[in-house]
């Protein structure tokens, strides 16, 4: 064909882009061979390069893109769109947990470029000003604060507490924004562009079973379950495997151990709480050395926040009893807590006419459409996930069920920007 951008796509493909074949073309970005899935923290090489092909391909489709000084990466409709208010905007996230899956985020970023060939094959002539957004950091991995770029948007994040975050290598966020060309004096509550949002819309890969059991393509949300990160240190000696008698030991990995069972037996005496510890840091964490302290990060979710709440006390007053019983102290500190959000009834009810085949499910996982919820109508698209596996490697979409999620995006933003 005349289209160069398709002539030089790496498949040599030519016929017209699908979700699939999007997320084909970034489907050597970031993976991970030692965890499996992908690793794409956000501003590390994989993350920047997948930001990149999104402005390429943003580009490609004439938006108007811009990356703001929190990171977030707009991409109008066209020039006039990009200063009037009552926006109509999708998009989602482009990082990842580590060993991830490639469709957490991506496949929300791929529908919304989809939606858009979509609806410039109608005509569309949108009466709303139309938006694809791209959030950095939703999922806290590097910086352990889930959505960073939308608390900071919507000035739910201190930017002085942003700005002096850490990541894993002891690099500040600060530091790590400057490096990615961005003015970390800048970041911050922007209520010149929250001002213009009207609605925002995620598609996004179910985390759960949901539809496959249902049996159906596409689900509407409705709500996002209460959650929030702890981090416990727990101290005690570090010392000598080998010279220490068992019966001198202050070590707190036992310690860290026994924590560990009780937040699970805890979290089981609350309905429909959920409690996880994901990550485990012993310092310094030799194979012949008795830790000094051990670092974990607890996440607790439940729909009610105040059972999140009295949850979270338990584990505590629990760790202080474990560490005493090894000689070790605890120390608990809360990094983030995002009350459950149900989404706005207007715009599901509107999402509701719009895709009348589309069951209602609630979700068990954290979303920048959740964070924008108290600023804006927010609503976000499930597409199923047969394996019903997510933050793993095995998180699957089919493609006709992508480019049913596409379909159903086109179909929604129509609704709601079209004439
Ligand atoms: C993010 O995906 C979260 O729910 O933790
Ligand atoms: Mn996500
Ligand atoms: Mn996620
Ligand atoms: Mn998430």
């Amino acid at each position: 064909t005349g289209d160069p951008a398709a002539a030089a796509l790496p498949s040599g493909r030519t016929s017209d882009p699908t979700v699939a074949s999007l997320l084909q073309d970034i489907s050597t970005i970031g993976t991970d061979t030692f965890r499996g899935g992908y690793s794409r923290p956000v501003f590390s090489t994989a993350e920047t390069d997948l930001r990149g092909w999104f402005v390429e391909q943003a580009g490609r489709r004439g938006l108007d893109v811009h990356t703001d000084q929190n990171g977030i990466i707009w991409a109008w409709w066209d020039t006039a769109a990009r200063t009037r208010k009552d926006a109509v905007v999708t998009g989602s996230h482009l990082d990842s947990v580590p060993g991830g899956g490639g469709y957490d985020g991506p496949l929300g970023v791929a529908s919304a470029l989809i939606a858009v060939d979509l609806l410039k094959a109608r005509g569309l002539r949108p009466r709303r000003p139309l938006a694809i957004a791209v959030f950095p950091e939703e999922e806290g991995s590097r910086f352990g604060v889930a959505c960073l770029g939308s608390r900071l948007l919507t000035g739910s994040l201190d930017p002085d507490k942003a700005r002096r975050l850490k990541d894993p290598d002891g690099n500040t966020y600060a530091d790590v924004a400057a490096a990615n060309g961005q003015d970390p004096r800048l970041i911050g509550a922007d209520y010149a562009t929250l001002q213009q949002l009207g609605v925002f819309v995620e598609l996004h890969v179910e985390q759960g079973r949901g539809l496959a059991d249902l049996d159906q393509p596409v689900a509407i949300g409705s709500s996002i379950l209460g959650h929030g990160r702890w981090k416990l240190s727990i101290s005690g000696q570090g010392n000598h495997a080998g010279t220490t008698l068992m019966r001198d030991r202050r070590d707190p990995m036992v310690a860290a151990a026994k924590i560990m069972v009780s937040i699970r037996d805890t979290a089981r005496k609350y309905r429909d709480a959920r409690a996880t510890v994901g990550r485990v840091q012993p310092v310094p964490g030799g194979t012949n050395v008795i830790a000094s302290r051990v670092d974990l990060w607890i996440d607790a979710r439940h729909p009610d926040d105040s059972v999140t709440a009295a949850l979270v006390e338990a584990i505590g007053l629990n760790a202080q009893v474990f560490a005493a019983e090894e000689g070790c102290t605890a120390a608990m500190t809360m990094e983030s807590l995002s009350p459950t959000v149900h989404f706005d009834g207007g715009l599901r009810s509107r999402l509701q006419e719009l895709l009348p085949a589309a069951p209602v499910l609630a979700t068990g996982a954290g979303h920048d459409a959740g964070v924008l919820g108290p600023h804006l109508p927010t609503a976000m698209i499930f597409v199923r996930n047969p394996t019903g596996i997510s933050h793993s490697p095995e998180e699957l979409v089919e493609d006709w069920d992508a480019e049913a999620g596409a379909l159903a995006l086109a179909d929604s933003l129509a609704g709601l920007a079209g004439d």
